[in-house]
């Protein structure tokens, strides 16, 4: 039976479409049952030390007390030094490791000098750059509030930090030939992002720096991850209750750090992946409906905050 060039045409286009679905299917299989099986890091073999950046809270928090499961003494940098001394008894007691504090603005960049004197002599074998900062709530750029202070914050604590705190860290790792670096990017940053756009540039930038990384010192026997979550219960968000697509920062964190060593670029969370293939794939496939669904859903946000708001202060 001879087939026509329509046939052809469609016979070729439903092979590419089945081709595609397989790939993605041996991916994200590989990716979150495979991988983490037979690629498991033990963290303390990479270093004494770990440090994460922005580890009072949320996911930082929770990247501190899992890598300290591992028996890593833990080095904490955040603002509060309640929170830092509370988080550091909470994890000495918990997971019988020692842990250092640093009392750091990462808005400000004054912090690098003060940051590396306190902790050189100290073997890092894993950097957590988790600190990170966005607006209170949905906003078109002109509006942000405090624009001049907002912005330089974002920056600051979203592109100058891992940069720096990469600098600082990074040398000795290179020298003992071993360590992980794990970058926090998010996934605004990979789907559109409409009324966030300077976070999601500043994100954008800590995932094209963690590719460079990566290529540049995974032959030097590094590993480097760059790690783009989805909405994840937090102080950020303001989602106080967990569902499948807003999962705990525990949870979050223990699909996310299990990932290390099997990919270098991940949502760290197999919801998150599914959201954000779908987000994409509407985007691409329907341009004018994503960018109305996406800017839609934000504006709602928007509105709400500034409702709310508006009623605190009536
Ligand atoms: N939650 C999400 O849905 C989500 C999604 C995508 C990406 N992310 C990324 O994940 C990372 C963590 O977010 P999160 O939601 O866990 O945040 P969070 O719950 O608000 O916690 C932020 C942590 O960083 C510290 N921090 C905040 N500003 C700081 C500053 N200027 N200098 C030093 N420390 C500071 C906070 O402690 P102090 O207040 O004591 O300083 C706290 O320990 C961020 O990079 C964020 O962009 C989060």
């Amino acid at each position: 039976m001879a087939f026509g060039s329509l046939e052809k045409l469609g016979l070729a286009l439903l092979i590419g479409f089945v081709f595609y679905i397989v790939k993605c299917i041996v991916n994200l299989v590989y990716t979150f049952i495979i991988g983490p099986a037979i690629n498991k890091v033990d963290f303390k073999s990479k270093g004494k030390w770990a440090l994460v950046t922005g580890s009072t809270d949320g996911i930082g928090k929770e990247y501190a007390r899992q890598i300290a499961a591992y028996g890593c003494d833990i080095v904490l940098v955040s603002r509060s030094m309640d929170k830092l001394k509370a988080v550091a008894s909470e994890i000495e007691n918990e997971f019988k490791v020692n842990t250092k504090i640093i009392q750091a603005d990462f808005s400000e960049e004054g912090i690098y000098e003060n940051i590396a004197k306190e902790i050189s002599g100290l073997e890092i074998g894993t950097l957590v750059n988790n600190v990170g900062i966005s607006y209170t709530y949905p906003e078109y750029f002109n509006e942000i509030p405090e624009w001049e202070k907002t912005v330089s914050s974002i920056v600051k604590a979203n592109v100058v930090s891992v940069t720096r705190m990469t600098r600082i860290i990074l040398p000795e790792m290179e020298k003992r030939g071993k360590g992980v670096i794990i970058n926090i990017g998010s996934a605004s940053s990979i789907i559109p992002s409409p009324l966030l756009s300077v976070y999601a540039a500043t994100k954008a930038y800590v995932d094209k720096f963690t590719e460079g990384l990566e290529m540049e010192y995974s032959k030097k026997g590094l590993i480097v991850q760059c790690v783009l979550p989805g909405f994840v219960c937090s102080n950020m968000t303001k989602i106080r209750r967990s569902t499948l697509l807003a999962p705990t920062p525990k949870a979050f964190v223990k699909s996310a750090l299990s990932l290390v060593g099997t990919t270098s670029h991940t949502t760290g969370y197999f919801p998150h992946a599914i959201f954000v293939n779908t987000v994409n794939t509407i985007y691409s496939t329907f341009n004018g409906f994503g960018v109305w669904l996406v800017t839609r859903s934000m504006e709602n946000s928007r509105r709400k905050y500034l409702k709310k708001k508006q009623k605190s202060l009536a």
